[in-house]
């Protein structure tokens, strides 16, 4: 378990020891920390065999937790992927309609991770996994204000400076959706195609925004999410972020979120040695080079990645592989596998 990290002695005082328990189940990689929250209240965690029933618990790692009768997992090293979702797959652990789910197809050496948000069932791209739900919230935050840029392919007419009108934002039935920076790439018969990047990410938003410009989605490609692309990922496939490139992303946010949680300097050298295959997909896993050269949390966004239309699969121009040095993550003899 990592220390509890140092806190000012006023706020020393006013709590007590530790870390709130849904922190700690969520950093074990099970849920983020609201599910973590609600395994709480529905009687499924127990601390020193006793079930507990509020979150208002604060657990140093000396006591034994189970989850579902299930100890804990150790905490590892905070670790972040890139992952293709190719589209019908759902993005929760359980479909209650029995669709496949993005944790069905990940490689069977896969530690147990979360999403980082979610996409549509028939969204495609680019998807971050960690095995920190504390990672996933933080990458998630709008404060942390990283950019989300999708290819979109939708049936209907629009102009330059329809787009235009999203810069300030819009209200679709009730909702207020923040600034999205849109443009028309082309008019491909009674399609169009655009590139939109909005920081917000609520639920189905580019769906709902352009549906009030009069446009039917039918294609949905993430392409990035803050520094990080889709690059050269192949449907399907995921690559491990090394930790050192996490490091730089996460910008002002590092300095907090290592000292509780990433990888220590022995666990990046591991990463970036790791030369095992990691899955069914993988190549070896060459790291390739170049320093991320785009946006860092809160700072300019990252310029667009100006892809070609995906009209086909494979038909995206690839760029330059912006986010740096990425390769496969490394088995490890403790991994844990999803449940
Ligand atoms: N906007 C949507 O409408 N759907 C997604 O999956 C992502 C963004």
């Amino acid at each position: 378990m990592t220390p509890a990290p140092t806190r000012s002695p006023a706020k020393a005082a006013e709590t007590p020891d530790g870390d709130r328990i849904a922190k700690v189940i969520a950093r074990a990689g099970i849920c983020s920390r609201r599910e973590a929250e609600k395994l709480i209240a529905d009687g499924r965690v127990t601390v020193n065999g006793k079930v507990i029933s509020s979150p208002a618990l604060n657990v140093t790692g000396r006591e034994k937790i189970t989850v579902d009768g299930k100890d804990l997992p150790a905490q590892e090293p905070a670790r972040l992927w890139r992952y293709y979702k190719e589209p019908g797959l759902v993005t929760t652990a359980r479909d209650p309609e029995g669709r496949p789910t993005v944790f069905d197809k990940l490689p069977g050496d896969m530690p147990r991770v979360v999403s980082v948000g979610r996409l549509d069932v028939n969204t495609e791209g680019l998807l971050l996994l960690t095995n920190d739900g504390e990672l996933a919230r933080l990458l998630e935050l709008p404060s942390t204000g990283w950019t989300r840029r999708y290819r979109v392919r939708a049936f209907g007419a629009v102009t330059q400076a329809d787009l235009e009108r999203l810069k300030g934002g819009i209200t679709v039935e009730g909702v207020r959706y923040g600034p999205i920076e849109a443009t028309l790439d082309k008019v491909q018969g009674s399609n169009v195609w655009l590139t939109l990047g909005l920081k917000e990410g609520k639920n189905r938003e580019v769906k709902r925004v352009l549906g009030a410009l009069g446009l039917r989605v039918n294609r949905l490609i993430r392409l990035s999410f803050g520094p990080f692309q889709i690059g050269d990922l192949q449907p399907g496939e995921v690559k491990q972020v090394p930790n050192r490139v996490l490091m730089d992303q996460l910008g002002a946010h590092a300095a907090q979120f290592e000292q509780e949680t990433v990888a220590p300097r022995h666990a990046q050298k591991q990463d970036r040695a790791g030369k095992k295959p990691s899955g069914p997909k993988s190549g070896g896993g060459k790291p390739s080079a170049g320093k991320p050269s785009s946006g860092k949390p809160a700072g300019k966004p990252p310029r667009p990645h100006r892809a070609g239309a995906p009209d086909k699969k494979g038909d995206r121009k690839r760029g330059p592989e912006q986010n740096g040095p990425m390769h496969k993550g490394k088995s490890h003899a403790d991994r844990r596998r999803r449940p």
